[in-house]
């Protein structure tokens, strides 16, 4: 079952081209590692699934409106004494809702122990630890019950320990998911796709990627260099 259809998509920033020509389909329970360089166009690709911004050219067509997104950049300020508990309720907020009932507790804690973070759930946000604090993001995600969950760099500036964790907890969720990542060892354990993408998009099937394991650790090197022969070799 197709959940998000994107045809011939192109975005421009002003007069900047981003993004040329992207073609993809995610299905229902994809796992979907988005890599690729800096300035490649991941955050916008994510963004125009999320509507944020539309195409400049083509279409998107999603089957569902239900999307969790766990932002690159966080806003909320840390000198806010909110605790754990009220950033994962935000994600209950509903238009012409104001307040929280007894169900939208009962779904935070559900994901905050999901996300292993349900002790914690008093402490101020501000006291956690970065990997802390982006499990709590993920719990925030969630709690509406999305059918997509979409993630933008979730495990940047965590150690090698919290992104394994991470890594787990992602890969325990029985949804459809797109993460943006540069940490392709992690990644590869739990996607059925990759898409590289810098400025246009090169599609793998994961299976396939693991051929490219030395030693049971994935070379990055040699997998950029596949992706560009087959560039070379789509064109
Ligand atoms: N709001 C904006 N206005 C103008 N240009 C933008 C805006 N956001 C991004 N860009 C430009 O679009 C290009 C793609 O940016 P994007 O954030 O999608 O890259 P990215 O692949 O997510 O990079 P990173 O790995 O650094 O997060 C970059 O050249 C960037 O400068
Ligand atoms: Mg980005």
């Amino acid at each position: 079952m197709n959940l998000i259809e994107i045809k011939n998509v192109s975005f421009s920033y002003n007069d900047e081209l981003v993004l040329k020509n992207i073609n993809l389909t995610i299905k229902k329970n994809d796992y979907l590692a988005v890599i690729g360089p800096n300035g490649g166009g991941k955050s916008t690709f994510v963004k125009l699934i999320l509507g944020f911004i539309k195409p400049t050219k083509g279409s998107i067509k999603l089957h569902t409106q239900k999307l969790g997104y766990v932002p690159q950049y966080t806003n909320f300020s840390l000198d806010i004494p909110i605790t754990v508990l009220d950033v994962v309720l935000q994600g209950r907020i509903k238009k012409y809702k104001f307040f929280y009932n007894e169900e939208d507790k009962k779904e935070v804690y559900e994901k905050l122990k999901l996300v292993k973070m349900y002790e914690y759930k008093d402490k101020k946000i501000s006291e956690l630890s970065g990997g802390q604090r982006q499990r709590v993001l993920i719990a925030r995600a969630m709690v509406s019950n999305p059918d997509v969950l979409i993630l933008d760099e979730p495990t940047s500036a965590i150690d090698p320990q919290g992104q394994k964790e991470i890594y787990d907890i992602l890969k325990s969720l029985n949804i459809t998911k797109i993460m943006i990542s540069h940490d392709l060892n992690f990644l590869l354990e739990g996607v059925n796709k990759v898409a590289w993408i810098s400025k246009t998009l090169v599609l793998h099937d994961a299976p396939d990627l693991h051929l490219h394991r030395k030693d049971g650790h994935f070379c990055e090197i040699d997998f950029i260099n596949e992706v560009h022969k087959c560039k070379v070799s789509n064109d």
